[in-house]
């Protein structure tokens, strides 16, 4: 997400240049410049025990070519360890991923704190590979590791009152040191929040990501389990979720409290619909040297679009 507030962001600039500067100089840092990810080079450098490509692709997968492991894992987003891209990576092994607890609670059959393994048991873990836009102009091709959340929402019985779903990340200064008042200078409101109502949270493309190229983890990218929702812009993509509560009311998401003028409850990826500070209608995929086209709901119309039926997207962003 964007903090600093650039005067000199034209409009018409596919990416803010801080952002896009950023980048450049991190891909460069990192020695995974465009034209060797272009390459083809996929999860380079990574011992083949470690990581899997996904090859086998479902329905909903995309054959795109999935950004190599060390750009997924390396660059990223997740406050509370920095707000730089690099930062997740560098300082989230202080983060503990087991043993972990999911409270679930509000309007759902039995209330209750679960071990996160005895949440899991009995789901089947498969591989997922989504194409992930970020509201800042930049897209990933990840293969996401984990299961569907209609088989959570399944499991935990919401009663029919339940009209959203409501996730929290951890909030603990030890594990995550970007929660402690400025310690990177700067801060959000803790926990993070995130929602989507109940036909979004059971579309059969929201998903639970455990990690990323065919196993658990790392750190940086949410473990021990965060939210995929492909359509949307990536922050609503909660991380290291330590509570689920089933609600009624719309619940507001930390970005839409940071600056509801800014972001909104669906974030749905609209090309249509520019960000108040710069155009949303083309993005620059990570690796490739010229920027496309975004498309409508990040290009999962088909699957998605039936949700949003009559509902004016300029005014629900
Ligand atoms: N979840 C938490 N708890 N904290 C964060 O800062 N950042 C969001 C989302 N989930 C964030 C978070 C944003 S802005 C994005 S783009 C995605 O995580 C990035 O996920 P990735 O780093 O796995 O690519």
């Amino acid at each position: 997400m964007l903090i600093k507030k650039p005067d000199d962001v034209r409009s018409s600039e596919i990416t803010p240049e801080s952002v896009y500067r950023n980048r450049r100089e991190f891909l460069r840092a990192a020695g995974f410049a465009s034209v060797v990810s272009a390459a083809g080079l996929g999860a380079s450098g990574c011992a083949e025990a470690e990581v899997r490509a996904a090859s086998q692709l479902g329905p909903y997968d995309t054959d795109e070519e999935q950004t190599p492991y060390e750009a997924v894992t390396g660059y990223n987003n997740f406050y509370e360890f920095g707000t730089n891209k690099d930062e997740p990576a560098r300082y989230a092994h202080t983060l503990r991923p087991r043993p972990w607890t999911v409270q679930v609670d509000g309007l759902v059959r039995d209330p209750k704190t679960w071990d996160l393994d005895d949440l899991l048991a009995g789901f089947t873990m498969e591989d997922r590979v989504y194409r992930m836009r970020c509201v800042e102009g930049w897209s990933m091709v990840i293969p996401w590791y984990g299961f569907a959340m209609a088989d959570l929402v399944n499991k935990l019985e919401p009663l029919p009152s339940a009209r959203y779903v409501r996730m929290e990340t951890l909030v603990d200064e030890e594990q995550m040191p970007g929660q402690r008042r400025g310690f990177f200078g700067y801060t959000l409101d803790w926990p993070y929040v995130e929602g989507l109502r109940m036909d979004e949270a059971r579309n059969p493309l929201t998903f639970m990501a455990l990690g990323v190229y065919g196993r658990e983890g790392p750190n940086q990218n949410g473990a021990p389990i965060r939210l995929v929702v492909p359509w949307k812009y990536g922050f609503k993509g909660v991380k290291s979720i330590v509570r689920i509560s089933f609600v009624g009311d719309e619940p507001l998401n930390t970005w839409q409290q940071e600056n509801s003028r800014e972001y909104g409850f669906y974030a749905n990826v609209n090309p249509d619909v520019d960000h108040p500070r710069w155009s949303q209608a083309r993005e620059e995929r990570i690796g490739e040297l010229f920027s496309r086209d975004t498309l409508m709901f990040n290009g999962y119309a088909e699957h998605v679009a039936h949700m949003y039926e009559g509902m004016d997207l300029r005014q629900f962003y």
